[in-house]
């Protein structure tokens, strides 16, 4: 029996590339999206037609008609969180009932995982992380401590009610212990969760067996990746990481899909590279240019607001993420902000005491030695957004990219040159060898497009052509 295609997109820097709106465009050709780790410490920017949305939880696919979208095991669910995004998607006319699924084996964070996170991460001596404060860490150490709650467990409110008590006696007593957090009180939390979980109940399945399913069926399914490589609890930059499989790996355990169903594997890079939180970051820069960089992509976090720090794409990292994830495609987006720039800076490799590296150090202070060798590349100093083929971009922007897709190891598919849905290019190599040929009619519109077209807008959406017929030329 022909099983569907299928793609995982992960991010190949530290999170914030463009993960959603990837996802957004790819997910026209793909019938069921899922998420498999993190939490609501992610944000995934949609804008389609200047309406912009901003996901924690919910897969993007969510906002294309038709596609289904399951949020799998290996993310860790704030069931709160989880029920304003889904009041924000109905209150935008977007529909979530039937076809938005929540695994019965994800994790549940409870308030009281946020307690012992705030009180950590402002502890003295301990490191801190500059974490999102959603309570991430500490849900995932329950969940490996065996000692979490699941969703089908949320469901049963006997078992509820006796976690929460059991859980909120011993957290009350570490972190008052520990941090001198104030106690919290486990029957108003037993009623909130429990409200919660009535409203839950219509999203949660065993999406294991749903996904696998859609798969013997010859449906398409693409993993939406949270995070990023070097955000992955086992092979970022640890301390100064997720507690999540983030990594393309991931998506096989945080779902169910067995690895071998898996085929392509996108890896999502910026132009240049950004981090939000602490830990290294050898290509950053600092002054005017981080200013710029910032100003033009808009760098702030789409969850925390905070301010992303800035630097320039990093090989060394790019060829790490490539193999850590086994990358076939790049996606490298915001290729527009770079448009004024006069030179731009490629770190190609490390020097640690003068002698030359190529591989990542294991240790968080191995990075403060590291010295970035960089190569300057000409600027094109001419407008890319919206540029609708390769071919159309400048010939210099060109030679950046080949330059990229040369040293790290995997091809480019896609080129974004804006935020949009249709400022983004898609390789003809990359469209024919990645994506289902839709049976969807061209017709289709996504729930909100449609509300816009009734407006009388019109659109010109490149990225849902083929890629053939944009004139659209791979390298
Ligand atoms: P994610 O977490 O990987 O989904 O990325 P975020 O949504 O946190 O951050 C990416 C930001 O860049 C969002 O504000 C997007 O709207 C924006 N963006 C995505 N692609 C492009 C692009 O090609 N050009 C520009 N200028 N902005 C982009
Ligand atoms: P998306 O999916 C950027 C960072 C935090 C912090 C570290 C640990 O939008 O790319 P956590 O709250 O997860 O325990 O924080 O990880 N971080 C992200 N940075 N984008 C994200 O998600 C992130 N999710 C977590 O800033 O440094
Ligand atoms: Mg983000």
């Amino acid at each position: 029996m022909k099983r569907g295609k299928t793609a995982v997109i992960v991010g190949a820097q530290w999170g914030d590339e463009g993960k959603g709106k990837i996802v957004d465009v790819l997910s026209h050709n793909f019938s069921v999206v899922a998420r498999y780790a993190g939490g609501h410490n992610a944000g995934h920017t949609v804008i389609i037609k200047g309406k912009k949305f901003v996901l924690q939880l919910v897969p993007c696919g969510v906002l294309r008609k038709g596609c289904r979208s399951v949020i799998g095991n290996g993310v860790v669910l704030d069931p709160l969180a989880f029920l304003k995004e889904v009041k924000m998607l109905r209150e935008a006319g977007v529909q979530v009932d039937g076809n938005l699924f929540v695994s019965n084996r994800a994790h549940v964070i409870l308030p009281y995982h946020r307690m012992i996170e705030m009180g950590a991460e402002n502890a003295p001596g301990r490191v801190k992380i500059g974490t999102t404060s959603r309570g991430i860490g500490p849900a995932y150490e329950d969940k490996m401590g065996r000692r979490g709650l699941r969703v089908a467990d949320l469901l049963d409110s006997k078992l509820l009610k006796s976690t929460i008590e059991n859980a909120c006696r011993e957290k009350n007593m570490i972190a008052h212990a520990l941090f001198n957090s104030d106690p919290l009180d486990p029957d108003s939390m037993y009623d909130e969760y429990a409200r919660a979980a009535e409203q839950i109940a219509p999203f949660v399945a065993d999406t294991a067996v749903l996904l696998n399913q859609a798969l013997a069926e010859g449906k398409s399914v693409m993993f939406e990746g949270a995070q990023a490589t070097m955000l992955d609890i086992d092979h970022g930059t640890y301390p100064f990481v997720t507690s999540s499989s983030c990594t393309s790996g991931g998506a096989a355990t945080g779902t169910g899909v067995a690895p071998n169903a898996i085929q392509n594997v996108i890896g999502i890079t910026k132009a240049y590279c950004t981090r939000v939180g602490g830990g290294p970051f050898p290509s950053e820069v600092q002054g005017e240019v981080a200013d710029l960089l910032r100003a033009r992509g808009n760098e702030y976090g789409a969850v925390t607001g905070r301010s992303r720090r800035c630097g320039w794409v990093d090989l060394p990292l790019l060829r790490y993420a490539q193999m850590i994830n086994g990358v076939n495609w790049w996606v490298v987006t915001k290729l527009d902000v770079l448009d004024v720039l006069d030179e731009v800076p490629v770190c190609v490799g490390y020097k640690i005491n003068g002698k030359k590296y190529d591989s990542i150090p294991a240790l968080a202070t191995g990075f403060e030695q590291v010295e970035c060798v960089y190569e300057k590349l000409p600027g094109w100093k001419k407008s890319t957004e919206g540029a609708e083929s390769f071919d159309d971009l400048p010939k210099k922007a060109q030679e950046y990219l080949r330059f990229l897709e040369r040293e790290s190891g995997a091809k480019i598919g896609m080129v974004s040159t804006g935020p949009e849905r249709d400022q983004t290019m898609l390789l003809p190599e990359f469209a024919a060898e990645v994506l289902e040929p839709t049976e969807k009619s061209q017709s289709e519109k996504s729930s909100t497009e449609k509300s816009s077209a009734q407006k009388g807008s019109s659109e010109k959406s490149s990225a849902k052509k083929p890629a053939s017929q944009k004139g659209a030329k791979a390298k």
